[in-house]
């Protein structure tokens, strides 16, 4: 395992925003996270792994250890007929997995095509698109526990998952480092479909008989029109989580705004799509400096090249005042300030 010091992570993450840590590692085993640990250089510096830096903004220098998980490999272990095991390392691309589960024929992330980041990531922010989030699929993981120094299989259940979220944002913060992720994945598709876009686009591809590939297809050219490809405009994807309200609140809003885009909960509330809020206060396309608001999708914030940290927070905290004080919702930060 090499220690480099002092390094930028500016190519190590999506937003592409300048920053420095003071140590930077690439770990490739287990052996070599366990390694890191017992660093004497690095003992009582804090650790932060990374996968794609793909959900993170830096704010300021990191005064630690960052290091990016690129443990390969991928496995397949049968269920039964319907299921196979499907088993990514840490530091698989996450659409290099997908796209490997498509093609050998294994249902169920299709629909999560071209979200960046890594398999390890993935069920941090339990990432979701087109109406399937990665939590329907995932079977269990394995993780480094630092408080143990044990590896440990982690089920479905224990994981809390929710939208855009999981424990690993709240009580077992900073405990796991994910080393693999098991998936639970079909041999008969299931098929979702229903997310509008999805049906629009496979019916202007003039696909007839539906398949995994052509539902990976359909997601990669939607996903490609309306979200910057971080390698020529710097990004996190949604910036904001989309809100929810509760019924009067939303009663009230569609009274005023017969437009707004809103989906039913089971439990009566509303979830609201954040980039019809932000773009109705007037932001979609706006640019200060460097740092904007996208053209085509103003739930993504973008650095135009060097935008700083401080610069993006500023912009989101201006659109979190905006919104709130035009429709009396209260924005969430989906992206992970460091
Ligand atoms: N909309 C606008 N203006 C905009 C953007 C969106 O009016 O500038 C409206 C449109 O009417 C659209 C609706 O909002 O129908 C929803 O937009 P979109 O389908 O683009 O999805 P989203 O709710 O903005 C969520 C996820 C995305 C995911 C898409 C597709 C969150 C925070 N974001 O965005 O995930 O790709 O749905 O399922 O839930 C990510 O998390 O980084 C991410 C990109």
């Amino acid at each position: 395992m090499h220690l480099l010091e002092n390094i930028s992570i500016k190519p190590y993450t999506t937003f592409g925003i300048e920053a420095k840590a003071r140590y930077f590692a690439e770990i490739t085993s287990v052996d070599q996270l366990k390694e890191i640990f017992h660093e004497p250089r690095v003992a009582g510096l804090s650790f932060l792994p990374i996968g794609g830096g793909s959900n993170m903004l830096f704010a300021s220098d990191y005064d630690g250890v960052i290091f990016r998980m690129g443990i390969k490999g991928i496995s397949v272990a049968a269920l039964d007929e319907n299921y196979s095991l499907v088993t990514g390392n840490a530091g698989e691309v996450w659409d290099v997995f997908v796209d490997w589960c498509v093609s050998h024929g294994y249902a169920g992330v299709e629909n999560l095509s071209l979200i960046p980041g890594t398999v390890g990531s993935c069920p941090i922010q339990n990432i979701g698109a087109y109406g399937v989030e990665v939590s329907d699929a995932i079977e269990y993981l394995t993780a480094y526990d630092k408080e143990t120094g044990e590896i440990v299989t982690l089920q479905n259940t224990t994981c809390k998952f929710g939208y855009r979220d999981s424990i690993f944002k709240h009580e077992a913060k900073g405990r796991y480092i994910i080393l693999s992720v098991t998936f639970r994945l079909a041999h008969h598709p299931t098929f979702h479909t229903k997310y509008g876009a999805i049906t629009a686009e496979l019916e202007a591809m003039g696909i007839t008989t539906l398949s995994i590939e052509a539902i990976r297809k359909a997601v990669i050219a939607i996903r490609s029109r309306k979200i910057p490809d971080p390698f020529i405009i710097g990004n996190a994807g949604s910036f904001f989580k989309n809100p929810t309200i509760n019924t009067d609140h939303y009663n009230r809003l569609k009274a005023e705004y017969p437009t707004i885009v809103a989906f039913p909960l089971p439990d009566g509330s509303f979830k609201l799509a954040a980039g019809w809020l932000i773009e109705k206060c007037g932001w979609k396309g706006y640019r200060k400096g460097d740092a904007g608001v996208h053209a085509y999708q103003a739930l993504v914030l973008v650095n135009y090249g060097t935008a700083t940290g401080h610069e993006i927070i500023s912009l989101a905290d201006d659109i979190m005042l905006s919104v709130y004080n035009t429709f009396g919702v209260h924005l969430d930060m989906e992206v992970n300030v460091i």
